[in-house]
């Protein structure tokens, strides 16, 4: 049996629906935190339970008689929040008799400037002491995920303004849900830790030299210092003092790294950068809505 966490998300749905062409339902257990969905996923004919990170007793009883278990990370900027979810799955998954947990890490790198890591890393040396079989799945920066990383653009904006730059191996969310499916249901990878990133790594410069083209009027490019960053920022509060570290950690090349293994997994190449970002652009207020998720308090989602 597989369980999959996160199913009513931007990933874990994408991973479900990839998973149900590999796996029969009756195969799956849906460990679910939106109780809203229950209804349509046991209509697919999946076992449905009540798993909540913050609860480890609902936890343990969702992951009873799983096999497999993919923890997608806790969406939240709170550090402390996210490793202590984090925790409570993989102790319910080795109390539950898991054989073998995967972790949707962050594919920045091991000694990270960006504060945005530090939860994944402490997640995946908790992971490596805990004894399981583990997988951690160092997922590349969304490709939907541009608005942010170009320091917040909004729909109408016409300037770029961010403290560093430095290349991003961006990939398409559903190619990184689909070869997530992949290998959950395919196995192998034991007790390793693997980048799925995109082929080519673009800056944030050519990243809106991108998006000019495609929109077809001149977006401006602009590099500040953090603290101008963060002040021109400051509505979003204490996720863009959190965000700005982020920058550094580019200028190393910590997202930068590009590697064949998403194509050779997807047995296809990976969707460009190009083409995905032109998806997005015509979509009317698709942009907005990825920054509103991410910021939004409370619900939003940090890498
Ligand atoms: N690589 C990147 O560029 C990038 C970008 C953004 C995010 N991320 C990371 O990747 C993960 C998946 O991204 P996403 O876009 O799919 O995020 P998302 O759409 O916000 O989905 C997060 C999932 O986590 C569930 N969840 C929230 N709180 C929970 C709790 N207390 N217990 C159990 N489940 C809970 C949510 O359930 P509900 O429906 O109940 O809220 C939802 O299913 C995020 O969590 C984030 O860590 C990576």
């Amino acid at each position: 049996m597989i369980i999959l966490t996160g199913a009513t998300g931007h990933l874990g749905s994408s991973v479900l629906k990839h998973i149900l062409t590999l796996v029969p339902p009756s195969e799956i257990i849906v460990s679910l935190h939106n109780r809203l969905a229950r209804a349509e996923l046991e209509k697919a004919g999946l076992q449905v339970r009540s798993g909540d990170y913050t609860d480890p007793r609902s936890l343990e009883d969702a992951f009873r008689g799983g096999d497999k278990l993919l923890i997608v990370s806790h969406p939240s900027f709170s550090d402390d929040l996210r490793v202590a979810s984090h925790k409570n799955a993989i102790d319910a998954a080795v109390k539950a008799g898991v054989r073998h947990v995967y972790y949707t890490s962050l594919a920045f790198g091991r000694e990270s400037k960006a504060a945005v890591m530090r939860a994944h890393l402490d997640t995946e040396a908790y992971l490596r002491s805990r004894g399981v079989t583990y997988t951690i799945l160092r997922e590349g920066v969304y490709m939907e995920s541009f608005p942010v990383f170009l320091g917040f653009l909004g729909a109408g904006h016409d300037e770029v303004v961010v403290p560093g730059d430095g290349g991003v191996a961006w990939a398409a969310r559903d190619d990184l849900a689909e070869a997530t499916a992949r290998i959950v249901a395919g196995g192998g990878y034991d007790d390793e830790a693997i980048a799925l990133v995109g082929p080519k790594a673009y800056t944030l410069e050519q990243t809106t030299a991108l998006i000019s083209s495609i929109l077809g009027r001149e977006i401006r490019f602009s590099l500040v210092s953090q603290d101008e960053f963060v002040r021109r920022n400051s509505a979003n509060g204490d996720v863009a003092r959190f965000w700005a570290s982020t920058y550094p950690a580019l200028e190393a090349g910590e997202a930068s790294s590009v590697n064949p293994l998403l194509g050779a997994v997807l047995g296809r190449p990976p969707v460009s950068f190009a083409s995905r970002l032109r998806e997005l652009l015509e979509l009317e207020g698709e942009p907005r809505k990825e920054i509103s998720s991410w910021i939004d308090n409370g619900r939003g989602s940090a890498p």
